[in-house]
């Protein structure tokens, strides 16, 4: 009987014990970033992909991944779509483009199928893009994740081995508010936030001034706030919208423009948060 009682006491603790996630690293890659920001539309996906091609521009072996299974934009920025290669039925080879491994739901799905998934389905789907996608021999992978605090990011933050986080925000204190729950999510999880980015940070006039559209400071103060790093300030640029409209990432097609020398700046910080 008191046999008995002990293995159900014991049953029970284990179903009661909070859940132990472990931390599955992404094969095939020296280190991982998230790019993340708590509300949609701030250009987090166009920051992500900057980014990644001036890490490229220092050296850099990269890789991109594109973990807004909802929304994926890599296709459309990078201008490629074709369906990536499975090996033996059980893994995916990542896509190249302009030397960079590339991997986005985007690939998988008909560009104009909306995706109707569940958060389980949704889950499922991340593990595949994070545990069986064929990266080879790079030295970081970028990941453009979706705006919020869900699934998506729970996941990243709870079972994947990442080393550092990037915030992307505009400095509008409605975005702001969101950037504060992205930052206490990562604190909780135990990832590192590397850094935050103001993004359409100021527009330059042909008379040199600069107009701040979206607010003055808020990002960088949100920063000091919370004790993490400023990494830089990104102005609304047409070049730079133009440039991933066209599916030529700025930073790449242009690496000497004004806007690709801010990126260079944000990534050199970056590269020497990795030594
Ligand atoms: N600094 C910027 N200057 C000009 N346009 C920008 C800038 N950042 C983003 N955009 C544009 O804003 C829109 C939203 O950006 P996107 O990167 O898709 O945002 P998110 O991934 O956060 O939803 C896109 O059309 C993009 O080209
Ligand atoms: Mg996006």
């Amino acid at each position: 009987m008191t046999e008995k009682k002990e293995e159900i006491d014991r049953a029970l603790k284990e179903k009661l014990a909070p859940k132990q996630f472990i931390k599955h690293p992404i094969n095939g890659t020296k280190f991982t970033v998230l790019v993340s920001s708590a509300k949609g539309g701030v250009g987090k996906s166009t920051v992500a992909v900057n980014l990644a091609f001036a890490l490229q521009n220092l050296g850099m072996k990269i890789g991109i991944l594109d973990a807004d299974v909802y929304g994926p934009s890599l296709p459309k920025l990078i201008k490629l779509n074709e369906k990536p290669k499975s090996e033996n039925g059980k893994a995916l080879i990542p896509l190249e483009k302009y030397n960079a491994q590339c991997m986005s739901m985007g690939f998988l799905v008909d560009e104009q199928t909306p995706m109707i998934w569940r958060g389980p389905m949704v889950i499922s789907a991340l593990k595949t893009m994070t545990q069986k996608v064929l990266w080879k021999d790079r030295d970081v992978i970028v990941i453009d994740m979706p705006p919020g605090t869900g699934d998506t990011q729970l996941t990243f933050a709870q079972e994947v081995k990442v080393d550092g986080a990037i915030i992307v925000s505009t400095p509008q204190d409605l975005a702001l508010l969101d950037v504060k729950r992205g930052i206490q999510m990562f604190d909780k999880t135990g990832v590192k936030i590397l850094g935050l980015i103001d993004n359409m940070s100021f527009f330059k006039g042909d008379d040199g001034k600069e107009y701040k559209i979206f607010g003055e400071g808020g990002v960088e103060k949100t920063a000091k706030e919370f004790n993490k790093n400023f990494l830089g300030k990104i102005p609304i640029h047409q070049d730079l919208r133009e440039a991933t409209d066209k599916g030529d990432p700025l930073t790449h097609s242009n690496p000497d423009h004004e806007v690709s020398k801010i990126f260079k700046n944000i990534a050199e910080k970056i590269k020497l948060a990795f030594q």
